[in-house]
């Protein structure tokens, strides 16, 4: 089971006091999950779609991975605390854009590109914003193409647009990711200076290969025709 799917099924007493307080009586709560949980599995279907349709027809497979997850109710109010947002429903789903997190990971490049655009041009997909991150590197080094994107979702007796944010990488930034994430919990480790200089290093060095493979994989594509 994933982690952000079985959040839904908390138990009643596994929901923080705290987040009671704020999101009402408990079942406001849980709807909340829901609905959030029920956008993830929107977006994903919509990608492994893309992949089975693009492995049957063109014998490809641009995706590697999908990983999702729901913010967790602590980290939602902080950074609403954060933003200086009135705590309510109305202000979180409006306001807060990555309470549904979908992470592709993808073999190339190109492939981000490809299956990026091949799901805004679908059309209950609606692109609310794109921070490309591949072709604008931050300064430590960190490479993805986001997304955020509303997705309507069909629920018992209504439909709601919701709001998911989608982050592409290839396996190589993911794994590069995975461990700078770390080092921003441990601000405080000797040589951390060091280490920065060193992920800026890796990142480029990634970079750098993300490019080469890309350019092999097509030789290899254009060499089977
Ligand atoms: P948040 O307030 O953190 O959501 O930032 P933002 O609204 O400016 O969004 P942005 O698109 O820059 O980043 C959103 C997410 O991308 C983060 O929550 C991380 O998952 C990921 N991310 C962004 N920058 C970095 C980075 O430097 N290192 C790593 N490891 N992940 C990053
Ligand atoms: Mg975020």
């Amino acid at each position: 089971m994933e982690k952000g799917i079985h959040k839904v099924f908390m138990k009643p007493e596994e929901i923080p006091t705290d987040v009671n307080k704020i999101f009402g009586p408990m079942g406001q709560f849980r709807e909340f999950m829901m609905m959030y949980s029920s956008a993830i599995k929107e977006v994903r279907t919509k990608f492994e779609i893309l992949n089975d349709d693009l492995a049957v027809s063109y014998n490809r497979n641009p995706i590697e991975m999908i990983k999702s997850r729901i913010k967790t109710p602590e980290s939602i109010i902080n950074k609403m605390q954060r933003k200086n947002l009135e705590i309510n429903m109305n202000s979180l789903m409006y306001y807060i854009e990555d309470v549904a997190g979908i992470r592709v990971i993808c073999s190339f490049i190109d492939d981000i590109y490809e299956v990026a655009n091949m799901l805004v041009s679908q059309d209950d997909i609606t692109l609310v914003s794109v921070k490309d991150y591949i072709k604008h590197p931050k300064p430590n080094g960190y490479r993805s193409y986001h997304m955020i994107v509303e997705v309507p979702v069909f629920f018992a007796n209504r439909r709601q647009n919701m709001k998911v944010e989608v982050q592409l990488r290839t396996i190589a930034m993911d794994f590069w990711a995975s461990l700078e994430h770390d080092m921003k919990y441990k601000k405080e480790i000797e040589g951390a200076s060091e280490i920065v200089a060193q992920l800026k290093e890796c990142a480029d060095g990634i970079a750098a290969i993300d490019a080469k493979m890309q350019a092999i994989n097509y030789s290899i594509s254009e060499f089977g025709k």
